[in-house]
C-alpha cells in the first residue's frame, strides 16, 4: 500500500510532489510527507491525515529545493500518527527515504543498527531503510554502492526512493511493489503510478522487480541489485490527465459510475467481429488444450470472477472462483500445464492475487490476468494479458472497472466455451452479443432515470440491507453489499436467494430492506424467497425491468431496461452502486476514501 512519488529537475520540486500526492491518494491517506534538498540539509514536512491537511501547511512556507520525494500512507507498520508519517530519516538526517511495502525482516535490521548505536523514532519498518543506507554510507566507496547492498539487505516487497544531503538525485529501487519512471524534457519523476506526474508528462518506464535507479538532472542509470547496467522500453500512456480528475462531479466514484457508458463502450470496441468473439491475444484455437479454470481475485474482482465462473459452468466447462487470499491454502486440486488460471484485479498490484498468479505460474499452469492498469505487475507477470479499458479509476470503491471485467470476462467465457473440448458457448450467444452493444446506452438509460436517491433516502436507518440474487446474480448481491457496507459503514450482506432461508431468514425484520435482483433467469424463485422475506416484515425493492411480476409484489422499484439475462445483472448493478453512492452521500462520509481501505492492496 501507500503512494510514493520523487522528483529531478529545475525549479522547485515541492508543489509538483504535493500535486502527484493527491493523485496517488487512493492508495492510502492515513498520513502524507514530503522531503526536499535544498543546499542546506534535507527539509522534511510530514503530518498524519490526508495530503490536504499536508498542503495547508505547507502554505506560507513552501520549501525551497529541486529534487525531492514524498509519500501518502496507509499504515501496516504503526498507527497513523505523525512520527510515523514518511519521509523517514537516518540518525543524523543525512537521509531521507519513503516506501511502500514491507520490510518482512526490519525486526533484525533494526537490532543489528541499535547495536550500532542507531536510535528509531518510529514503530515503522520503513524507518530501517534511512539507517541502514546512511550505515553504509560510512564506508562505501560511492553512494550508489551503498544503497545497493542497502536494497541487497531487504526481504519483502518495496518500492523505495531515497535523498541524500548534498547530492542532487534520488536513488530508488523496487521489488514487488510498483515504481514507474516518467521522462519529461527537463525532469523526471519516479512514481507508485502514472496518474501521479501525468500532468507533465506520459512517456514513462516501468520497472521491473530487481531495478534499481539513481536519478540526476542529467539523466538516469539503471541496474540490476548486481550493479550491471540494464536497459528497459520507454513506452507512452494514452490516459489523459482530465480523466484523472473529478470534473463536474462531487466525488471520483459518482464520475466514474457516469462514466461507464464510455469505459464499456471501449471495453467492447472491436472485440465482437462478423458476430464472433475477437480477443487480441487469443485466437480461435487458444484454449483447446485447456481442461480446466481457476479465476482468482479479491474483492470486488472476485465478483466478476464469480460471474464469469457461471458462463463458464452453463458452458461445459469446469471452473471455480477463489478468493486470491485464500488460493494458497485451498487445495485446489492439480494444477498442471491444461489448467488455465485466470487472475482478474483491476489494479494488477493486488499482493493477494498476484501470490496466487505467481503461485498458479510455478505450478505450470497457463496464466492469463485481466486488468485494467497496462504496465501492473499482473500484467507483466501473467503469460497473456487482457484488458479491460475501463480508464484509470480513483475511488477506492470499484464501480466502472466491476463492468468492464465482467464485460470482458464473459467474452473471455465465450471464447473458452468454443475452444474448450466438449464445451459449447449459450445455444443464443448469437443474442447475447447483439445485446452486449446496447449495453452502454442500457446503462445511459439507468443513469438518467434511476430512483437511487429516493430509495436510498426512504431507507436510512435501516438496521441491515440484505442483496439476494440467483445464478449470474448471486455476484451482483454480492457486490452490491460489498459497495454499500465499503461506503457507507451500515450493515450489508448479499445472499444467494435461495439461501436467505437456510438461516438469514432469521435477521429479517421489517428494519431490513431486501435488494431483490432479477435478470429473467430462476426469476420464480427469487420472487418466492423475496416473497418469504417480506412476509416477515421486510420491504421489498425489485431491481428488475419495467412490467417484471416482482414489481407488483415490491415495496419499490429500481428499473432496469430489458436485456440478455448476462447483461441485465450488469445494469442491476448500477442501480446498486447509485444506491449505495446516494446512502454515503446522506450519511455524509467521505465516499472516495472510506476509512481503513485503500485503492491498491499491495499486503497479503
Ligand atoms: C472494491 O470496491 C474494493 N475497493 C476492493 O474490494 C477491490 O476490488 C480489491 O481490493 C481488489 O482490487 P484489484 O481489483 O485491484 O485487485
Amino acid at each position: 500500500m501507500c503512494g510514493i512519488i520523487a522528483r529531478v529537475g529545475d525549479g522547485d520540486a515541492i508543489r509538483k510532489l504535493v500535486s502527484g500526492l493527491e493523485n496517488l491518494e487512493y492508495r492510502g491517506y492515513d498520513s502524507a510527507g514530503v522531503a526536499v534538498q535544498n543546499g542546506s540539509g534535507i527539509s522534511v514536512y510530514k503530518r498524519s491525515g490526508q495530503v490536504s491537511e499536508l498542503k495547508d501547511a505547507l502554505v506560507g512556507s513552501v520549501p525551497k529545493g529541486k529534487v525531492g520525494i514524498g509519500h501518502t500512507r496507509w499504515s501496516t507498520h504503526g498507527p497513523p500518527t505523525d512520527e510515523n508519517a514518511h519521509p523517514h530519516t537516518s540518525q543524523t538526517d543525512e537521509v531521507a527515504v519513503v516506501h511502500n511495502g514491507i520490510i518482512e525482516n526490519y525486526a533484525e535490521l533494526k537490532a543489528t543498527l541499535s547495536e550500532a548505536g542507531h536510535e528509531f523514532t518510529s514503530d515503522t519498518d520503513t524507518e530501517v531503510i534511512p539507517h541502514l543506507f546512511e550505515y553504509y554510507l560510512e564506508d562505501a566507496d560511492d553512494i550508489e554502492s551503498a544503497f545497493r547492498r542497502t536494497v541487497r539487505d531487504l526481504e519483502g516487497s518495496y518500492a523505495v526512493a531515497a535523498l541524500v544531503d548534498g547530492v542532487h538525485a534520488i536513488y530508488a529501487a523496487r521489488q514487488g511493489s510498483p515504481l514507474i519512471l516518467g521522462l519529461d524534457d527537463d525532469e523526471y519523476y519516479l512514481a507508485s503510478d502514472v496518474p501521479a506526474f501525468l500532468d507533465h508528462t506520459d512517456d514513462v518506464v516501468y520497472l521491473e522487480d530487481g531495478d534499481m535507479v539513481v536519478v540526476e538532472p542529467t539523466g538516469v542509470t539503471m541496474t540490476d541489485l548486481a550493479g550491471t547496467r540494464i536497459d528497459r522500453d520507454v513506452e507512452h500512456v494514452d490516459w489523459d490527465p482530465e480523466e484523472a480528475g473529478k470534473g463536474e462531479y462531487d466525488h471520483y466514484m459518482l464520475k466514474e459510475i457516469h462514466t461507464q457508458p464510455n469505459a464499456l463502450s471501449n471495453t467492447i470496441e472491436g472485440r465482437i467481429q462478423d458476430g464472433e468473439v475477437r480477443l487480441e491475444s487469443f485466437p480461435e484455437g487458444t484454449f483447446d488444450d485447456v481442461e480446466d479454470v481457476h479465476l482468482v481475485a479479491c474483492g470486488t474482482s472476485y465478483h466478476a470472477a464469480m460471474y464469469c465462473q457461471q458462463q463458464l459452468a452453463d458452458a461445459g466447462i469446469r471452473a471455480q472462483a477463489y478468493r486470491a487470499s485464500e488460493y494458497v491454502d485451498a487445495n485446489p486440486g492439480p494444477v498442471t500445464e491444461d489448467t488455465l488460471v485466470v487472475a482478474v484485479t483491476q489494479s494488477g498490484e493486488t499482493a493477494d492475487t498476484l501470490g496466487a498468479l505467481r503461485q498458479a505460474k510455478e505450478a505450470g499452469a497457463q496464466v492469463v490476468t485481466v486488468t485494467n492498469v497496462v504496465g501492473s505487475t499482473a500484467a507483466r507477470t501473467a503469460d497473456e494479458a487482457l484488458f479491460i479499458r475501463a480508464g484509470p479509476e480513483i475511488g477506492v470503491a470499484a464501480t466502472k472497472t466491476f463492468s468492464s471485467q465482467a464485460v470482458t470476462l464473459s467474452l473471455l467465457a465465450i471464447r473458452l466455451a468454443e475452444d474448450v473440448p466438449g464445451a459449447s458457448p449459450p445455444d443464443d450467444v448469437a443474442a447475447l452479443l447483439d445485446d452486449v452493444y446496447d449495453l452502454p446506452q442500457h446503462v445511459d438509460q439507468v443513469l438518467k432515470t434511476s430512483d437511487a436517491r429516493a430509495v436510498a433516502d426512504s431507507y436510512m436507518d435501516s438496521q441491515s440491507y440484505f442483496f439476494i440474487g440467483r445464478g449470474l446474480n448471486n455476484a451482483v448481491a454480492k457486490e452490491g453489499a460489498l459497495k454499500f457496507k465499503e461506503i457507507t459503514y451500515e450493515h450489508a450482506e448479499g445472499f444467494a436467494s435461495g439461501e436467505l432461508k437456510h438461516g438469514p431468514l432469521a435477521l429479517v425484520t421489517p428494519d431490513t430492506p431486501v435488494f431483490t435482483l432479477f435478470d429473467g433467469a430462476g426469476d420464480g424463485k427469487t420472487l418466492k424467497n423475496a416473497e418469504e422475506a417480506q412476509a416477515r416484515g421486510a420491504p421489498i425493492v425489485a431491481v428488475a425491468s419495467e412490467d417484471h411480476a416482482g414489481v407488483d409484489v415490491a415495496d419499490d422499484h429500481l428499473e432496469i431496461p430489458d436485456t440478455h439475462p448476462v447483461w441485465a445483472g450488469l445494469l442491476a448493478n448500477v442501480q446498486l452502486q447509485l444506491v449505495s453512492y446516494h446512502a454515503a452521500q446522506l450519511l455524509d462520509r467521505p465516499i472516495d476514501k472510506p476509512r481503513n481501505l485503500a485503492k491498491s492492496v499491495t499486503v497479503e
